[in-house]
């Protein structure tokens, strides 16, 4: 997990600002917790550590972009070492917030589950090339 984790503190931030903090949550009471918290997204319990990414100057421009590059690094990780993660949307930040004691002025942009993958994952569909690239311009 070590080197998960570095690879998310090794991650770029916008004028290497770094204005974020990560909550590594293994407590498995508080994994419990936060399955109703995230919608009753079961998997939020069963996953052995929960990343909970926190942008400490929420204001600034890039600072929800920051800890989705932190956490994406965390996730391509992950995959390197065989270890699955899970993008975390659907929560109440309040709710993670209290139960975590996290402070007023920081905001919860995602969290990630991460764990051994219970099963293979699906591939599943993506835009084509010439639906998301436009050459020079915006397309007509
Ligand atoms: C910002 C973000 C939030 C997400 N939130 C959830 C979530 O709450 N629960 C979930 O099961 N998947 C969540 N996902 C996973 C996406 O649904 C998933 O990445 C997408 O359907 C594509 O599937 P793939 O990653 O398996 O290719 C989230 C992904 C992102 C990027």
């Amino acid at each position: 997990m070590a080197a998960v984790l570095e690879a998310s503190r090794l991650a770029p931030s916008a004028a290497n600002r770094q204005e974020y903090k990560f909550l590594v949550v293994e407590d498995a009471n508080l994994r419990k917790a936060l399955v109703p918290i995230c919608r009753n997204q079961d998997f939020v319990g069963e996953a052995p550590v929960v990343v909970v990414g926190c942008a400490t100057n929420p204001e600034r421009r890039y600072s929800f972009v920051d800890v989705a590059i932190a956490l994406d690094h965390l996730a391509l990780a992950a995959h390197c070492y065989g270890l699955g993660t899970c993008w975390i949307g659907a929560f109440s930040e309040d709710e993670v917030k209290r139960l975590l004691g996290i402070p007023d002025g920081v905001s919860v942009v995602c969290l990630m589950s991460l764990g051994f993958p219970a099963k293979e994952g699906v591939v599943r569909s993506r835009k084509n090339h010439g639906e998301l690239f436009s050459q020079d311009r915006w397309p007509n």
